[in-house]
């Protein structure tokens, strides 16, 4: 059991500028998954909700359900949804958002899952036979600027930061069951230039962390 959090990052402007930082992501995401008319989609992470505000506005499917442990993001999700068909969870069990999804994503969030084990156990129970759980992530320790930014990280995050590599994040979901695959996303994409930044101190390392270690993880539950 992880504890509720009021958010998750100490300096809460943080996590406004992730609506805007992360957008281009997202996009490359929604057009690299397949999503169906029928399909039931939770987002897992979702922080302020703009991950699935989104993918509700670029393609239709029949419910989404974000949930995340920081309160008062998931108030501020359910506030700026609108009249979109979304709802927000804030709970540290998957299984109260339901079962039986047929997608299931989250995007940078599982480097802070410590119990990895028991993570793969929830979405396997969420999930469909057959759905999948794409994964999206650049803090793992495979990634060479990962123990530059780890320890800033840390300062800054409401929940412990742990420190899996990619084969302990796809060890624990081929043990739990599932299929696991894993794709460079953005390789073939073009990335956003900007100035040096704490986490990117030049547009060259931005390009290799992006393109050669931002991963997207597929959990196939077999069908
Ligand atoms: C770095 S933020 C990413 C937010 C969002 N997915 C995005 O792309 O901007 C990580 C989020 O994961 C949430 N989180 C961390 N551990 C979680 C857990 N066990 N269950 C649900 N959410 C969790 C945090 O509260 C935070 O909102």
């Amino acid at each position: 059991m992880t504890k509720l959090i009021k958010t998750w990052s100490s300096c809460p402007e943080d996590e406004d500028s992730m609506t805007k930082e992360h957008a281009w992501i997202w996009q490359a995401m929604i057009g690299a998954v397949p999503i169906g008319l029928k399909d039931r989609v939770l987002d897992i992470g979702c922080n302020q909700g703009g991950f699935l505000r989104m993918l509700h506005d670029t393609v239709s499917f029949a419910e989404g359900v974000g949930v995340d442990l920081a309160t008062q993001r998931v108030a501020l999700a359910e506030a700026h949804k609108g009249d979109r068909k979304l709802r927000y969870l804030a709970t540290d069990q998957l299984s109260d958002a339901g079962t039986g999804f047929d997608v299931a994503f989250s995007h940078e969030v599982i480097y802070l899952i410590g119990d990895l084990a028991d993570h793969a156990r929830q979405v396997f129970e969420i999930l469909r036979p057959g759905g999948a759980y794409y994964a999206v992530t650049c803090c793992h320790r495979d990634n060479p600027l990962w123990a530059t930014w780890r320890p800033g990280i840390e300062v800054v995050s409401n929940v412990p930061v742990p420190d899996h590599s990619v084969g302990d994040i796809a060890t624990a979901f081929r043990d739990a069951g599932f299929d696991v695959a894993i794709n460079r996303f953005l390789a073939d994409t073009f990335i956003p230039t900007a100035p040096p930044s704490e986490y990117f101190p030049s547009d060259l390392e931005r390009l290799d962390v992006y393109t050669n270690w931002k991963l997207m993880f597929r959990m196939t539950r077999p069908a």
